[in-house]
């Protein structure tokens, strides 16, 4: 058995400990805390490379906010997934105490309503990660502007010249701070991966070796902590296929060649290459598996999780076990 618990792998996943980022938490949990003095907090914007751990260290502070105060509200949307303005306002209300809109009221009465459930909180921290896929900037000024209550907007994204698109009347009521995720170091995402496969795996089935080695991908993708969890996990997989007992490091080179060469989109072939293009905004699963109704479901699901290691896409989790892919 090489796996204790295959689902720590997942993206979505919130370790008990983070590696490497005290700081950024640090300046993240200051921006909020004035709220807990009914201040208005700071707004940020978090910028950075893919796999620094920008989405984790957010998710984290929230869950944190949760746990420590009733009055502060956290809120978290991902703008793959809810681009326009009315779905990012819908899914706040929503994220707002069960806060069902009602049908046919107009959108301010329904601010109004909004405003209302909201009279007694100390304020609303709102993450809006993947700034950047918003279809139209003015949301941000929406969401500073219409609530009665202290918020602290914190966008996220890989960019890092975000505030070219925004125009100067939003920028001006936004203002964020920018806080930057820089690239880990090959020994941080090596601690990463000691501290995952310490829960994730069984002891014994890897060694410092194998840890190394999947740091170094990961290290050389761009210091990105996931591509090293992925080369981690797809190891893991293949020895767990061959009934091996452990990980070795044949395994881990025999994984990065397959898997972890960065192509390009125009190397793609077959159905590989019509799966990855038929993705345009983004597909669920079912989605795209309903685009090739010959192919079997597992079939998809193989060449999605190859394009996934390749950094070519990556998937987003909606409720329940669905999931949607975007291209990166
Ligand atoms: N410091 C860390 N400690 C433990 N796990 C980490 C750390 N940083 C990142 N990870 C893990 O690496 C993966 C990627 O992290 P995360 O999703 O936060 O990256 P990101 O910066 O939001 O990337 P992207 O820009 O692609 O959205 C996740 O599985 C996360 O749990
Ligand atoms: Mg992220």
């Amino acid at each position: 058995m090489i796996f204790k618990n295959l689902h720590m792998f997942d993206d979505e996943f919130i370790p008990n400990k983070i590696i490497g980022r005290e700081k950024e938490i640090y300046d993240i949990s200051s921006a909020i805390r004035p709220l807990f003095n009914k201040m208005p907090g700071q707004n940020l914007f978090i910028f950075g490379p893919p796999g620094t751990g920008k989405t984790l260290c957010a998710k984290h502070v929230l869950t944190e906010i949760s746990k420590s105060s009733k009055k502060i509200y956290p809120v978290y949307i991902n703008c793959w997934v809810n681009r326009t303005r009315p779905a990012i306002m819908y899914k706040i209300m929503k994220s707002l105490g069960d806060f069902v809109p009602r049908r046919g009221i107009s959108p301010d009465e329904m601010i109004d309503d909004l405003n209302r459930t909201l009279s007694d909180s100390w304020g609303v921290v709102i993450v809006l990660d993947e700034i950047d896929k918003t279809e139209d900037r003015e949301i941000l000024y929406d969401i500073l502007r219409m609530l009665n209550t202290n918020i602290v907007l914190i966008g996220i994204s890989n960019l890092n010249s975000f505030e070219i698109d925004i125009d100067d009347r939003i920028l001006s009521t936004y203002s964020p701070k920018r806080i930057e995720f820089k690239p880990y170091s090959v020994n941080e995402i090596k601690k990463i991966l000691e501290e995952r496969a310490k829960y994730a795996l069984s002891p014994g089935s890897y060694n410092d070796d194998v840890l190394g080695l999947c740091a170094a991908i990961g290290y050389n993708a761009g210091g990105d902590a996931r591509v090293a969890l992925n080369a981690l996990l797809s190891s893991a997989k293949e020895a767990q296929m061959n009934n091996m007992e452990k990980i070795t490091t044949d395994i881990v080179n025999k994984v990065r060649q397959e898997l972890f060469v960065r192509k390009h989109v125009n190397d793609l072939k077959g159905l590989e290459k019509k799966v990855y293009d038929c993705i345009g905004n983004g597909k669920t699963s079912s989605e795209i598996h309903n685009l090739f109704p010959d192919v079997t479901e597992r079939t998809i699901r193989n060449i999605l999780s190859k394009l996934i290691n390749k950094n070519m896409l990556k998937r987003i989790k909606l409720n329940g076990n669905r999931y949607r892919y975007v291209k990166r």
